[in-house]
């Protein structure tokens, strides 16, 4: 995308800005900081500059090392930060084995099945050991996987997907989950570009009421990977119900087989966690980017697990006795971080929930939370605003008591972040709005919630230790509180930030760095600005308010698509010719895309049409990436080089004004589109 265009973006985000006033501050909360792990001002300053990079020796110190490390942050070759180096350990003994001694009584994981008549399982640490030993024996002596090797997953939200994750820490294979919703096609690119000979999935699981057929999705995703030229030998099964398989696909022989078979010859099987560096590979986390082809975000055992860790304990407010329900996708980055890593390594009980948040009613999270006495909760703005919609008043019907409260992934409004506060939170609640991303590891923006102010839509000042700054087109630094949004960046490299993209060592360094490097031979970190590609705007008090992407990718519920991708499904369609995709505001999801196709000569538009349209969204990408609406156009608004004017179809589609098209190649096209508005 050129500069140009990031400009239109970042001025329309400006807009917005301009009108949103800024809100007045709550807490933090006498009761909550009394408890809190970070509640001495004092200790903020250890984070400064001043004692950079040696602060995040404090997060690793949270783990138990194998060996110590002997360099905090090696800087020789950019943007490549490796952080711990000569430091060994292994990611699944500190979520597991390290806990045994005073925890292996407790619960490591709730599992709440969708169906309420279904009993929730309680995990503990000590069956946790159990499983994922078995697991990972499986893994390295029947699979004969080993260090350094790649493993896709394709599963939903059970206790199997962490055991699966855990056991190919155990043994250092890198595992790369892709999100259940997503379709087999979506997880054969994932498979072909990560290079996996294995896939581990589920049979089935439940959503929504219905016990989805997932498996079928496997044999789409070998087929496609075949194709594409990566051969999967074998696919590994897990069945919901142990022993019963609930998926109407037939296994296919030599390939397909039923984990829960194998384990019969593994059980009690007792695996060594294999000694890692702080530098290799944990796992990789695909997340859309600008130039379509998802990228495999590729993080580190050391410096990951240091992060993910320490900020569980300060913003996440973790401690041992807690019960903590974060309610995203173990699927994304909030999963593998808050549900996975780090509250298990801080020996806390983590829920992992099946279901959809609002069915069979709304009361559902307030009746889990009841039940198990959940004191921590997390979440997205998609889904408080769902709840909000359709059972306002449902939390004031549940005794149940939150200390802690979490909103990430989307820009929250103030006004719903109000009612998080006062009717889920029953105002005892603190609430930290998070922000980061895939690439980041952990948080990057947040309050340390025993020491700052609330401020209702704003994620707040730089986590312990981040020190960003918002940029201007020219990398001039916008000063605090002048209203303008520009490009939030983090100056310093940090313990979470992924090593490189999978593969593609450049696209790391020209997505994410490019953009601010003040000079590419520099080893000097403070030369090399880490670029988020979110607009942005710095309050008086330092606190951040994140206004949304800048690139080509659409924030859906929380979740990040590609445009590209959305654009190259609907061109799949034999009937299409071109598509753009736009996003357009939506009450409950932030953001929905819209889709604009153009036809081959010889076809007309037609109801059947859009549908095939929208279907084939769903089922290239996900039902998530399903249209809002699809437009059948008679062309394509273009500017005099050729290029689709996304803007332009971005304001129709919002019913917002175009603005001035008559530098366009064929202004005449504007006015047709918007009659179909
Ligand atoms: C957006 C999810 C506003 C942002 C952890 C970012 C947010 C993208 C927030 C990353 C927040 C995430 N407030 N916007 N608290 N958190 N975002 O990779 O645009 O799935 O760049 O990681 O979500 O999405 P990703």
């Amino acid at each position: 995308m050129s500069k140009k265009n990031n400009n239109e973006n970042i001025v329309s985000e400006t807009q917005i800005a301009v009108h949103w006033k800024e809100e007045e501050y709550f807490g933090p909360n006498p009761k909550f900081k009394e408890q809190a792990n970070l509640s001495d001002p004092n200790v903020l300053e250890e984070y400064g500059e001043k004692n950079f990079p040696e602060c995040f020796n404090k997060y690793a110190d949270l783990l138990t090392w194998d060996k110590k490390w002997d360099t905090t942050l090696d800087t020789s070759n950019p943007p490549h930060w490796k952080w711990f180096v000569g430091g060994k350990l292994n990611a699944s003994y500190n979520c597991i084995d390290r806990n045994l001694a005073k925890n292996k009584n407790k619960t490591a994981i709730h599992f709440v099945p969708e169906p309420e008549n279904e009993a929730i399982t309680h995990i503990t640490y000590q069956e946790l050991y159990y499983k994922v030993n078995e697991f990972a024996a499986v893994l390295r002596d029947y699979c004969g996987l080993k260090k350094g090797d790649t493993v896709t997953l394709h599963m939903p939200m059970v206790p199997e997907l962490a055991i699966t994750m855990l056991a190919c820490a155990r043994i250092g294979v890198i595992h790369s989950q892709v999100f259940s919703g997503f379709s087999g096609k979506a997880c054969a690119d994932r498979i072909v570009d990560a290079k996996s000979k294995y896939l581990i999935t589920s049979d089935s699981y439940y959503r929504a009421g219905n016990l989805l057929d997932h498996k079928e999705k496997a044999d789409i995703a070998c087929d496609n990977a075949e194709e594409k030229g990566q051969h999967v030998d074998k696919v590994l099964i897990w069945q919901r119900y142990p022993g019963k398989y609930s998926a109407a696909t037939p296994l296919i022989e030599g390939r397909d087989v039923f984990v829960n078979d194998i384990l019969k010859d593994y059980r009690n099987a007792k695996v060594d966690p294999v000694s890692l560096d702080a530098n290799d590979t944990l796992f990789l986390m695909y997340t859309s980017g600008t130039t379509g082809k998802p990228k495999g975000a590729q993080h580190s055992v050391g410096g990951y697990m240091s992060y993910v860790t320490g900020t569980s304990k300060y913003i996440q407010d973790i401690h041992p006795e807690d019960v903590y329900w974060c309610m995203a996708d173990i699927g994304w980055i909030t999963g593998h971080s808050y549900i996975v890593y780090g509250p298990l390594a801080l020996a806390a009980s983590s829920v992992i929930f099946e279901g959809v948040p609002t069915h069979p009613d709304a009361g559902r999270p307030w009746r889990v939370a009841e039940e198990l006495d959940v004191n921590i909760f997390h979440t997205s703005p998609t889904a408080i605003r769902a709840l909000r919609r359709v059972g306002a008043d449902e939390p004031t019907k549940y005794d149940y008591h939150f200390k802690h409260m979490t909103t990430v992934g989307e820009p929250i409004e103030p006004n719903v972040w109000r009612w998080y506060y006062n009717v889920v939170g029953k105002k005892e609640a603190v609430i930290v709005d998070t922000w980061w991303q895939t690439e980041t590891g952990g948080f990057l923006c947040s309050t340390v919630p025993g020491l700052h102010k609330m401020k209702p839509g704003s994620a707040g000042p730089g986590a312990p230790g981040i020190y960003p700054a918002i940029l201007d087109e020219d990398g001039k630094l916008l000063p605090k509180g002048c209203g303008k949004a520009g490009n939030i960046v983090i100056r310093n490299p940090w313990p979470g930030l992924m090593m490189t993209v999978w593969g593609d060592d450049e696209r790391f360094k020209r997505q994410y760095f490019d953009r601010y490097c003040k000079d590419p031979k520099s080893t000097d970190w403070h030369d090399w600005p880490y670029f988020a590609g979110d607009g942005a705007v710095e309050a008086t008090d330092g606190y951040f308010r994140i206004l949304g992407r800048i690139d080509d990718v659409i924030n859906v519920a929380g979740h990040r698509l590609g445009t590209k991708e959305l654009e190259s499904a609907g061109l799949m369609v034999d009937e299409v010719g071109e598509a753009a995709v736009v996003p357009v505001a939506d009450p409950i999801k932030g953001k929905i895309p819209h889709i604009f196709v153009s036809l081959k000569p010889g076809y007309k538009a037609s109801e059947e049409l859009m549908k095939k349209v929208s279907d084939t969204l769903a089922s290239e990408i996900g039902p998530i990436a399903k249209p809002g609406r699809v437009w059948i156009v008679p062309d394509m608004p273009k500017t005099r080089s050729g290029k689709i004017m996304r803007r332009v179809l971005g304001a129709i589609a919002s019913g917002q004004d175009a603005g001035d098209v008559t530098t366009l190649a064929n202004p005449q096209i504007v006015e047709e589109i918007k009659k179909l508005y």
